[in-house]
């Protein structure tokens, strides 16, 4: 027996020995050294080789040109990675302009592209993997003449003049995973619009357009999507069923759109969102209920730039798993003692900066807390007592621009900012937080407050450490900090 299976097991050495060496001559046969046509042959565009084929250019150039230098490339049969074609003037693609060229990675940029031969891309459907039309001027998905490119990847059509996306435009590009429209014009997608995009697509960038509401019969088939791009729009309004169907979605940026609210489990079929972004809307009211089904996946939620005037606690006690918040440029004035109760253990970054706030409650509930940003708003004092909770997390904290106070409550700030040197370089160095000495009638850096005349005793601002610090200490500031505490000492 055990020699059968010695035997055995050299034959299938053997086997595979011979599989790898047919492997070999295929691959050496399909990339011989690979040569450019003379220069004055494809002139006015220009070519290189690269290590995986041939990477030509053709700049502000015409027709006649590119047909010239196609025709140059075509006796050779060589491998074409990249063929770029960038702003020439080149308003109609024409049938067969490519035939017998076998190219890998195809761009027609910014050369007022309006119509593209059905014949033009298909005998490229072998090879493309990457077609790039972007920023010209194409007023529908040119739809017959992709329907070949069965190893289509990645399909750009940024920035042409799409007023609507009909039905089956993009039939055939069974392989396609990437696509993007970000820049049209587009105010409608018809329902059966991304019919055969079901089995592979993982990101779809429709920002910049002019959609009013969520295309949701033409998205709900896509339950292979990782991430959906939505923002740049002009959607007032978002509801429950909006997202049914994108059962794999990881991220949905809904960013700079016309929303003023958040309804009830709009996101209930979202259960693997890890990062939602609701920023720049004019978003006043958050459901109580409007993140349910993110409890077990959400991290990043991003909700700066609206209109809230409170931390929308209720909603947010669910994300068992949020790291990240962001709650920038809002006109929140207070927060709540129990702001972040339930929700808070998990959160890493916080950011309430351009807010107007001007009192904090202890931050409590707050124990994995590393970055708080709360520069930009009113705060005249941030006493010990509201950062004591996570001064053992914290790594990086911003209080720029605050009319603060020069007092005794602020020492915390330079002694942390001594330990962070300690533990962490990121620090800024450069933001330095200035105070109001109300008595002297001028201003101190926070971390250079004359702490030996402000009559401080009493407070527990230890100098810890200070032997280990000084190996640390690298700029003059921290050092007279330090100084200053040396001295009250
Ligand atoms: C587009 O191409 C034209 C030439 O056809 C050029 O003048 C223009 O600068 C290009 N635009 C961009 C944004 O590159
Ligand atoms: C902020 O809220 C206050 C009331 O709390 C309101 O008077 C003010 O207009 C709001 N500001 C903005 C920019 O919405």
């Amino acid at each position: 027996m055990p020699s059968i299976n010695v035997l055995g097991t050299l034959l299938t050495l053997l086997g595979l020995l011979s599989i790898l060496m047919d492997y070999a001559m295929v691959m050496g046969q399909q990339n011989p050294p690979q040569t450019c046509p003379p220069p004055a042959d494809i002139n006015p565009c220009v070519c290189q080789v690269k290590k995986n084929g041939l990477d030509i250019l053709c700049e502000a150039t015409d027709i006649v040109h590119i047909n010239k230098a196609m025709s140059a490339l075509k006796g050779k049969s060589p491998i074409i990675f990249y063929l770029k074609l960038r702003h020439n003037n080149l308003p109609k693609l024409q049938g067969f302009i490519f035939l017998a060229l076998d190219i890998r990675h195809l761009t027609i940029h910014n050369s007022s592209l309006a119509a593209i031969e059905e014949t033009s891309l298909s005998s490229l459907g072998k090879g493309l993997t990457q077609l790039d039309v972007s920023q010209n001027q194409l007023m529908n998905v040119p739809s017959s003449a992709l329907k070949n490119l069965h190893h289509l990847l990645i399909l750009n059509l940024n920035h042409n003049r799409m007023q609507q996306i009909h039905n089956r435009a993009f039939e055939g590009l069974d392989t396609l995973e990437i696509l993007t429209l970000y820049e049209n014009k587009l105010t409608s997608i018809e329902p059966d619009a991304f019919r055969g995009l079901d089995k592979k697509l993982k990101r779809l960038n429709l920002g910049g357009n002019e959609l009013t509401t969520v295309p949701q019969k033409a998205l709900s088939i896509l339950d292979t999507l990782k991430k959906l791009e939505m923002q740049e729009n002009r959607i007032k309004k978002i509801k429950e069923g909006d997202f049914e169907g994108l059962d794999s979605l990881d991220a949905l940026i809904l960013a700079h759109n016309q929303l003023s609210e958040v309804p009830a489990n709009v996101f209930r079929h979202l259960t693997l969102l890890n990062s939602l972004e609701l920023e720049g809307n004019s978003i006043k009211h958050i459901d109580k209920d409007a993140f349910v089904g993110l409890e077990s996946n959400l991290q990043y939620l991003r909700l700066g730039d609206n209109d809230l005037h409170m931390i929308p606690s209720e909603s947010l006690r669910i994300l068992h798993r949020l790291r990240h918040l962001d709650l920038r440029s809002n006109n929140i004035s207070t927060i709540s003692e129990d702001a972040f109760l339930g929700f808070g253990d998990s959160i890493t970054f916080l950011n309430l900066q351009k807010n107007d706030i001007k009192t904090l409650p202890p931050f409590e509930n707050l124990n994995s807390l590393e970055t708080l940003s709360i520069q930009n708003n009113k705060l005249v004092n941030i006493p010990e007592e509201v950062v004591e909770p996570i001064i053992d997390t914290l790594r990086v904290v911003d209080i720029m621009d605050n009319p603060l106070i020069c007092s005794c409550d602020l020492v915390w700030f330079p002694n942390l900012l001594r330990d962070l040197k300690n533990r962490d370089d990121e620090m800024t160095q450069k933001k330095r937080p200035m105070c109001t000495m109300e008595k002297e009638h001028r201003e101190y850096y926070v971390q250079n407050m004359p702490l030996e005349r402000m009559n401080c005793k009493g407070k527990k601002f230890t100098p810890q450490s200070l032997s280990s610090s000084n190996n640390m200490i690298e700029s003059k500031l921290l050092l007279i900090t330090t100084i200053g505490i040396c001295f009250y000492w």
